[in-house]
C-alpha cells in the first residue's frame, strides 16, 4: 500500500503513550470498549476513495457529524473522550478516537492493532449518508466498503467480528441487545453464533446474516468460527487499514 507515515514529535509519542493509559483506565472503569470501538470506525468509516474525502481525521467532534443518523449515541463516546483531549491537547482529533478503537480491542482481549500517529483534523464532516445500514444485504456492503471506502470483501466479514463487542440500544439504531454473551470480550464468539442461528436475547442485523448468505462471505465466517488466532491475525490487519484510510497515503 505504499505508506509514509508523519513523523511526530518525542512530545507526541510520549502523549500517546501516556494517553493510551488513561483510555485503558476509561474503559475499564466505564465498560464501554463497544461504544469506543464504534466511534473509532464510524470516523473511518466514512472515507471516500474517489473524492479523498470523509475517514479518520476528527470531525467526530463536530455535532453536526455526531448527529447524523448513523452516528447516534456516539456523542457519549466524544464526551467521554474530551477531558483525553483537554489532558493531552498535542493529540489530534483524529489520533484519539483512533487510539480509543485500538485500545478498546487490546483490553478486551483482541489482538494488538498497530497504531500509526500524525493524523490532522479535517475542518468539516464528511456529507451523511455514507455508513452501511443494517436493513440491506451483501451488494450494500459491498457498495459502502469496497466502491466508497476501498476495502475489500475479507475486510467486510473480519471487521464485522467487531461486532464482538458492545450492543444494540433501542433509542439509538432501533435494534436492541448484544450479539455474542460476553460483549465485553473481544473473540470469535461473534461469528460462532452467527453460524449456530438466531437466539433469545441475542441480536443478527440484517447485514450480519447477509455474510452467511454470500457465497465468498459465508466460508469466511466458517473460517473465523472455527479459528480464533486466524480471525486476530486478519482483524488486525483490516483494523489497521480502516483506521488509516486517506491516512499518510504514498
Ligand atoms: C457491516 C456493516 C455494519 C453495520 C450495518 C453496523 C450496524 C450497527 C448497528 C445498527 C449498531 C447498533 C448501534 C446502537 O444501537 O447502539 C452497531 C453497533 C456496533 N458496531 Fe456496527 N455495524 C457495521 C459494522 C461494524 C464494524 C466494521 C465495526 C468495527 C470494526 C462495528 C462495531 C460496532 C460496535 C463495537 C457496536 C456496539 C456499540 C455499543 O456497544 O455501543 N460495526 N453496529
Amino acid at each position: 500500500m505504499g505508506k509514509s507515515y508523519p513523523t511526530v514529535s518525542e512530545d507526541y509519542k510520549v502523549a500517546v503513550e501516556k494517553c493510551t493509559r488513561k483510555i485503558r483506565g476509561l474503559i475499564t472503569s466505564k465498560g464501554c470498549s463497544g461504544i469506543m470501538l464504534r466511534v473509532a470506525w464510524h470516523s473511518a468509516g466514512t472515507y471516500d476513495v474517489k473524492t479523498k474525502t470523509g475517514g479518520p481525521f476528527g470531525t467526530m467532534r463536530y455535532e453536526a457529524e455526531q448527529s447524523h443518523s448513523a452516528n447516534s449515541g456516539l456523542e457519549i463516546a466524544v464526551s467521554l473522550l474530551e477531558p483525553l483531549k483537554e489532558q493531552f491537547p498535542i493529540i489530534s482529533y483524529g489520533d484519539l478516537y483512533q487510539l480509543a478503537g485500538v485500545v478498546a480491542v487490546q483490553v478486551t482481549g483482541g489482538p494488538d492493532v498497530p497504531f500509526h500517529p500524525g493524523r490532522e483534523d479535517k475542518g468539516e464532516p464528511p456529507k451523511e449518508g455514507r455508513l452501511p445500514d443494517a436493513e440491506q444485504g451483501s451488494d450494500h456492503l459491498r457498495d459502502v466498503f469496497v466502491k466508497t471506502m476501498g476495502l475489500s470483501d475479507k475486510d467486510i466479514v473480519v471487521l464485522s467480528g467487531g461486532h464482538t463487542l458492545g450492543s444494540c440500544h433501542k433509542d439509538r439504531s432501533g435494534y436492541e441487545g448484544p450479539w455474542t454473551r460476553n460483549p465485553c470480550i473481544f473473540d470469535n464468539s461473534y461469528f460462532k453464533e452467527l453460524l449456530s442461528g438466531e437466539k433469545e436475547g441475542l441480536i443478527q442485523l440484517p447485514t450480519d446474516k447477509s455474510l452467511l448468505k454470500d457465497p465468498v462471505f459465508r466460508p469466511l465466517v466458517e473460517k473465523y468460527a472455527a479459528d480464533e488466532d486466524a480471525f486476530f491475525a486478519d482483524y488486525a490487519v483490516s483494523h489497521m487499514k480502516l483506521s488509516e484510510l486517506g491516512f499518510a497515503e504514498a
